[in-house]
């Protein structure tokens, strides 16, 4: 990593979400997107003296990071590289049960962000490669130098939420005619040339949600997410808590749907033609609108502004 060019991280509605898992000593927490360690330190401290946390990352360098930053905690920090939806085998390999707490940060660091060589940003000029786990197959420049316009138009048009979609692919398509992308400002100096300038050019960054929309399908960031919630609610114990953050709307909206179905009464399938599961609810909503950062986090963060917290506590179950 360039640790010349990056600034350190700094975690999202930090209190928030502390308040929200409430960690007690003695208890078994996961932080499924470790980063920079702030949640992770903080789950520490407040889980002190005995409770355990099994951190993961996607990325090594985060998980190397945070075995350098955290050295105190080495007894009851357990890291592991992987992704979050494989947590059932991760939890298995670290012979952990079901779990009191977890908590998820959607998306990129700030360290991945302003790391040049990780190739996240259209603002600095690198390789156009955007994987989190480097041991992904894909790179964001095999897609975009081999999907075909029509795959591309899709990609930029449902992941990216870009009205321009269709133009952004054909101008794609037409410049790697003279020869392959490999670096971001390539692709970004494209998608400048091709977006038409509107009000919202000055607010945000033509090459914004092209970048967005390759970075999810590289890291297949909402297969993931979608993965970890079917599993995670068999992870937890009767009482414990699942926080998420998310930045982007598509992530939000898959979370938000999925807490609002796991918190109705009956949860059987729509074509059952009576209840079986008795009306229970899975889960209880701790959040029913998503926290947002106050306008001083925005100030000293501006990252965080797009930042939406919910939380759930997996319901005790009647048995009688
Ligand atoms: C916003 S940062 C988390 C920051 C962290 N909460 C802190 O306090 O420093 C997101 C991190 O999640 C990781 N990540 C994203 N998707 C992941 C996934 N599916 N599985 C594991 N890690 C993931 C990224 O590599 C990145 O390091």
């Amino acid at each position: 990593m360039d640790e010349a060019t990056s600034r350190p991280h700094i975690p999202v509605l930090r209190e928030a979400v502390m308040g929200l898992l409430g960690c007690h000593a003695g208890g078994v927490y996961v932080d499924g997107t470790v980063g920079g360690g702030g949640y992770a330190e903080a789950i520490l401290q407040a889980s002190a003296p005995d409770g355990v946390l099994i951190a993961l990352d996607c990325d090594a360098e985060a998980i190397a990071r945070v075995q350098q930053r955290l050295p105190a905690y080495q007894n009851r920090l357990f890291l592991a590289q992987a992704n979050f939806a494989d947590l059932p085998h991760i939890l298995e390999e670290f012979g952990q049960g079901p779990v009191d707490g977890i908590v998820v940060d959607l998306g990129v660091s700030t360290f991945q962000i302003t790391d040049s060589a990780r190739g996240f940003s259209f603002m600095l000029d690198g390789p156009l490669d955007m994987r989190m786990d480097r041991n992904l197959p894909q790179t964001a420049s095999d897609l975009v130098n081999t999907l075909s316009e029509r795959d591309l138009t899709s990609l930029i048009r449902d992941l990216g939420e870009e009205r321009w979609a269709r133009r952004i692919a054909g101008a794609i398509v037409l410049r790697r005619g003279i020869g392959p992308f490999t670096t971001t400002l390539e692709l970004a100096k494209v998608i400048e040339k091709t977006v038409p300038k509107t009000k919202d050019s000055f607010r945000i960054d033509p090459a914004t949600r092209t970048f967005q929309a390759l970075r999810l399908a590289v890291n297949r960031e909402l297969e993931s997410l979608e993965q970890f919630l079917a599993q995670v609610l068999d992870l937890m114990k009767p009482g414990g808590r699942l926080c998420t953050v998310a930045f982007h709307s598509l992530e939000d909206r898959i979370i938000k749907h999925t807490f609002k179905e796991w918190s109705q009464s009956c949860t059987c399938p729509k074509n059952v033609p009576q209840c079986q599961c008795l009306g229970q609810p899975l889960v209880k909503l701790l959040t029913r609108r998503p926290s947002r950062p106050d306008p001083g986090e925005i100030e000293r963060n501006p990252n965080a502004r797009s930042a939406r917290l919910r939380a759930v506590e997996k319901w005790e179950r009647d048995t009688n």
